[in-house]
């Protein structure tokens, strides 16, 4: 099994000597979570990085609301478990078909019954409640969203469309936005050393510039951490990740998964 990211759903305040992380098996067969449920047993020792927070709570919101779609609610069990001790106010509105699809239900139930709001029904009625509920939120609000893309696109977009600023929102998703377009070879000059480097169709530039010995620091390498961020100079870049700013990506990019066109000068 190649690297895989989990969210870590302990309660931060308690268990601080282990990591426990919540993994539903989606059955693909190259999958990690297939693996973990068939090949995994009590007792086997598994190679594990230290944790890292792409997906923070935000402490200056005056309010946030957290919205889940099946196990799109790992992340978001410690994130209640912090904003409950800490006295932060917020609100989980958690969807899935049923109570047995929601995982942790009982769990979310009895640890947060005046927070969390569950969506059973069918999706026609889920949005339309759900986008009322994003209406109707008092300034300075910090909206968090985690589950399927489609899901996430559609809320995203609608608190963009309702005028939530881009600092506002936050995602986090199970896997790199799915690249259409066909990678293009381009050359790449890295102002500080004055270096230039080609970078193949079949190679990111945060290969290439780490084999020129130009040391990118990197983590999710799926666009969506935000560390293997450089400065762009001049050129065109293709955006390929689902963690910049429309405003950010003015003058930044993601080395792991974004291209440029032709040539890129850019500062690490
Ligand atoms: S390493 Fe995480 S966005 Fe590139």
């Amino acid at each position: 099994m190649g690297l895989r990211q989990y969210s870590l759903i302990n309660d931060p305040f308690q268990e601080k000597s282990e990591f426990t992380i919540a993994v539903k098996n989606v059955g693909t067969k190259e999958g990690g979570s297939a693996f973990l449920h068939h090949h995994v047993h009590t007792g086997d020792v598994i190679e594990a990085s230290g944790p890292e927070n792409f997906f923070p709570v935000r402490t200056e919101a005056r309010h946030h609301l957290l919205l889940a779609a099946g196990i799109g609610i790992t992340p978001f069990l410690s994130m209640m478990a912090f904003l409950k001790g800490m006295n932060q106010p917020f609100e989980l509105h958690y969807s899935g078909s049923s109570e047995h699809e929601c995982a942790f239900y009982s769990t979310i139930k009895e640890n947060y019954p005046d927070e969390s709001t569950f969506y059973f029904m069918k999706r026609e009625q889920k949005e339309r409640e759900l986008k009322k509920v994003l209406e109707d939120q008092p300034v300075g609000t910090h909206i968090y969203i985690c589950g399927p893309s489609s899901f996430m696109d559609t809320y995203l977009s609608y608190c963009k469309n309702l005028g939530y600023p881009d600092e506002n929102l936050h995602s986090e998703r199970f896997r790199p936005a799915k690249i259409t377009q066909k990678p293009y070879p381009f050359s790449v000059t890295e102002k500080n050393t004055g270096k230039t480097v080609q970078v193949q169709s079949n190679q990111s530039l945060l290969e290439a510039l780490r084999e020129e010995g130009i040391p990118v620091p990197y983590a999710c390498r799926m666009g969506v951490c935000g560390t293997c961020e450089v400065n762009v100079c001049n050129g065109e870049v293709i955006h390929h990740d689902t963690f910049l700013t429309e405003d950010e990506r003015k003058e930044k990019m993601l080395t792991c998964v974004s291209r440029g066109k032709g040539h890129l000068s850019v500062r690490v």
